[in-house]
């Protein structure tokens, strides 16, 4: 059975090793899955993205930014999530629509309203099934960060912050639309939230 399920949730929250591990958890069981990630996922995308990330790109608007994360989402919607579920597959992305409204909208305080307008364009009105969020409170994350080592700068504040505006976002999301969104705790061990995320998905099968 095609299905489209994204994960949402802050920098460092392990998405990306939980989609590995979900994905062979689902394939064990018979299914056929295609895993990906934003921005990128496509050639085109991947270009998107160098833009994106390009420490030189120091003069980026935040308009500017909001309409790549867009550009790179309405290719990989076309190129490969239609097609994929088209064919059957369970398609899991590692963040999608949501993290433009998380991190563009309610983090640096574009208007929501303009952004939904935008995505609803980017992704030909493509809604995933199913969205987990793996929620972390930001203290956590950059306590995380500090034992990691480095000095603590100014830069560090600012992202704890925009940080709470994006949890903030996230969960005010959620609650809009609890029928698509399930919320995770991340601060658990690795195993814990995989096991929870398999659950999630075989109740949402059932
Ligand atoms: P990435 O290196 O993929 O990290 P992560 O593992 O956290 O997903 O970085 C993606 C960054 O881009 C992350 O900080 C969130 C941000 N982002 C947006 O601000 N808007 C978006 O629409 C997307 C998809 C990502």
């Amino acid at each position: 059975m095609p299905m489209f399920i994204t994960l949402e949730g802050p920098d460092g929250s392990g998405k990306t090793q939980q989609i590995q591990l979900l994905s062979e958890f689902l394939e064990s069981r018979g299914s056929k899955v295609y895993f990906s990630r934003e921005p990128g996922g496509t050639e085109i995308g991947d270009q998107i993205r160098d833009i994106l990330m390009d420490l030189k790109n120091t003069s980026m608007r935040p308009r500017t930014e909001t309409l790549l994360f867009c550009a790179s989402r309405a290719q990989i919607v076309e190129e490969v999530i239609k097609p994929k579920l088209a064919e059957g597959y369970i398609v899991i992305l590692d963040r999608y629509a949501d993290s433009t409204l998380a991190y563009q909208g309610y983090g640096h305080g574009n208007d929501l309203q303009t952004i939904r307008q935008l995505l609803n364009f980017a992704t030909d009105g493509l809604k995933p099934d199913l969205t987990i969020l793996l929620d972390l409170a930001p203290e956590v994350g950059l306590t995380r960060r500090k034992q990691g080592g480095g000095e603590w700068n100014r830069l560090d504040d600012y992202k704890l912050a925009l940080h709470k505006r994006v949890r903030e976002g996230y969960l005010e999301m959620a609650a809009q639309e609890p029928e698509r969104w399930r919320i995770l705790s991340a601060d658990q061990p690795i195993a814990v939230v995989q096991s929870n995320l398999q659950k999630i998905i075989l109740d949402y099968l059932e």
